[in-house]
């Protein structure tokens, strides 16, 4: 089965992006065949600067790289290296009711906000579903958030295939449920947006820092608690082993020890937990040119199937 992923590249990844998303996609390059890329196209619509957006292409390629993604097994690609998916978005984009993409939520959020969003943002899910469509993909592993693009683009390709015959792949979404929403440090969802993040390889230091400011609930640690309804229990138990989350857990329905003890716990445990992704990027950060050749060869990969998935849908919509 073919599996699609893709990270934009906006700022350093965290732990929302790693245990929401990236996690899957490594886990599922044993027994599939991903495809993972980095979506310099989408963050357009938010990086505004030449350099900085360079730098966090590759950037994004050392993260995804440190945690595991294994390019002997699974390949690995920057968008924009693949026009043709950008050719296949305008395919999809005559058929999109504006309708449809007034109710997704990145444009509507920021509409709501008085914000001014730009076609970029807008016609944004019509471009995710190029991406998704343009490789036969067959599973989508993402974040709740993403779920609606998901949706979006299985009506754009059943549409298509209405109008023109069968020509796209229906994807289908995945989302790890105990990971679905991943707290941030101010118990809110994590996101780069909301200022709340944990990174995944900032500063040791400056992590333990923000892990020990994580808010905390109002009840009294004397009372006992459900763990799960504790947004410090639900990141320990992203780092810790299951055995340390059942014995936390035990605590936590007991009553009577202190929040810093969690903290300290998810502090140790995160460190022990993302160390081999620390050593391996900062091993890669001292090779660029393999960096380099390993997007380059995933984007020739990408580029082989995009080509014949966009020339089935030219042909099917009369363009050649
Ligand atoms: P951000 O909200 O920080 O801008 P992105 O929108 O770039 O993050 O998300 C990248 C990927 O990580 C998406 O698949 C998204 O669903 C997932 N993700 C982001 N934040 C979280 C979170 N707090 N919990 C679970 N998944 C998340
Ligand atoms: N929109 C996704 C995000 O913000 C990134 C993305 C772009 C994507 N194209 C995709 C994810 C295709 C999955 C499939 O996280």
């Amino acid at each position: 089965m073919r599996v699609l992923s893709g990270i934009q590249p906006t700022g350093r990844p965290h732990w929302g992006n790693y245990f929401g998303a990236i996690r899957q996609y490594i886990a599922l390059q044993e027994q599939h065949e991903g495809f993972y890329f980095i979506a310099d196209l989408h963050a357009l619509t938010t990086v505004r600067d030449a350099a900085v957006l360079r730098q966090n292409t590759l950037d994004a390629a050392l993260d995804l790289l440190a945690l595991g993604l294994d390019p002997t097994r699974a390949t690995l690609f920057v968008q924009s290296h693949i026009p043709q998916v950008s050719e296949l978005c305008w395919l999809l984009m005559t058929g999109t009711g504006m309708g449809l993409l007034e109710r997704c939520h990145a444009y509507k959020e920021k509409k709501a906000k008085g914000l001014q969003a730009d076609a970029g943002l807008f016609t944004y899910p019509v471009l995710m579903s190029a991406d998704i469509l343009a490789y036969d993909s067959q599973l989508v592993p993402v974040g709740q958030d993403q779920i609606q693009h998901i949706e979006v683009c299985r009506d754009l390709a059943a549409s298509f295939n209405a109008s023109f015959g069968e020509t796209f792949l229906l994807p289908k979404a995945s989302v790890l449920e105990h990971a679905a929403k991943v707290p941030g440090t101010d118990g809110q969802k994590m996101s780069k947006s909301y200022g709340n993040t944990l990174d995944l390889f900032g500063d040791e230091k400056q992590i333990r820092k923000s892990i020990m400011r994580i808010v905390t609930d109002s009840r009294p640690m004397d009372q006992p608690k459900e763990p799960t309804e504790d947004h410090l229990f639900l990141l320990y138990r992203l780092v810790a082993s299951p055995e340390e989350a059942d014995l936390m857990a035990d605590k936590y329905r007991k009553g009577g020890f202190g929040y810093g003890e969690v903290k300290k716990g998810i502090a140790d445990a995160s460190e022990a937990y993302f160390q081999r992704a620390r050593l391996r990027r900062a091993e890669l950060v001292q090779n660029l040119d393999h960096v380099q050749d390993v997007l380059a060869e995933g984007a020739q990969r990408a580029r082989e199937v995009a080509a014949k998935v966009l020339e089935r849908a030219q042909r099917a919509c009369g363009l050649r």
